[in-house]
């Protein structure tokens, strides 16, 4: 059974929709199996967004990540990392479907509402950067 790293970022912690985010994964079937509240700092941020050094972006995106608290959560499933982005939608929400996450709450490219590891080896990585083997329970 696979596991994913998502994030709710701070324009949807801002606007109050962790919930209504929260019930399209679990209505898609992926299990919250970890879940928490926390404020990155601009460092923490930088390090996580740290392969994206090089984009035009950088900096706007960290900055952004450590504007307001955000949700870090692992969720679990069949094929979870694809279902995730599934339900996630594209990263600029004028591209995403509709019923995606995206599509209904994103703001912008930028400030689109959540994150999603985007393959086993990226997302093994993430899950480790935010949580311990201790915090996350099947
Ligand atoms: P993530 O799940 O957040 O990794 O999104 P993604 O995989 O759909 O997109 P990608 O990895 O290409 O970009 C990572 C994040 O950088 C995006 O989710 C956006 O928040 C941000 N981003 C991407 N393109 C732009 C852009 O053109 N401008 C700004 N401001 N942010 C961008
Ligand atoms: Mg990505």
């Amino acid at each position: 059974i696979e596991r994913t790293l998502s994030i709710i970022k701070p324009d949807a912690t801002r606007r109050n929709l962790t919930g209504k985010i929260n019930a399209k994964f679990e209505d898609a079937g992926l299990r919250i199996v970890a879940q928490k509240r926390i404020h990155l700092s601009l460092a923490q941020a930088g390090k996580f967004y740290e392969v994206h050094k090089d984009r035009p972006f950088y900096g706007e995106l960290c900055e952004f990540m450590a504007s307001e608290p955000v949700v870090v959560q692992v969720l679990e499933g069949e094929g979870a990392i694809a279902k995730n982005r599934e339900v996630m939608g594209a990263t600029n929400p004028a591209n995403a479907d509709e019923g995606t996450i995206r599509k209904e709450f994103a703001l912008s490219v930028g400030e689109n509402s959540v994150h999603g590891s985007d393959a086993p080896e990226t997302a093994a990585q993430e899950i480790a950067f935010f949580f311990s083997g201790l915090e996350i329970t099947g």
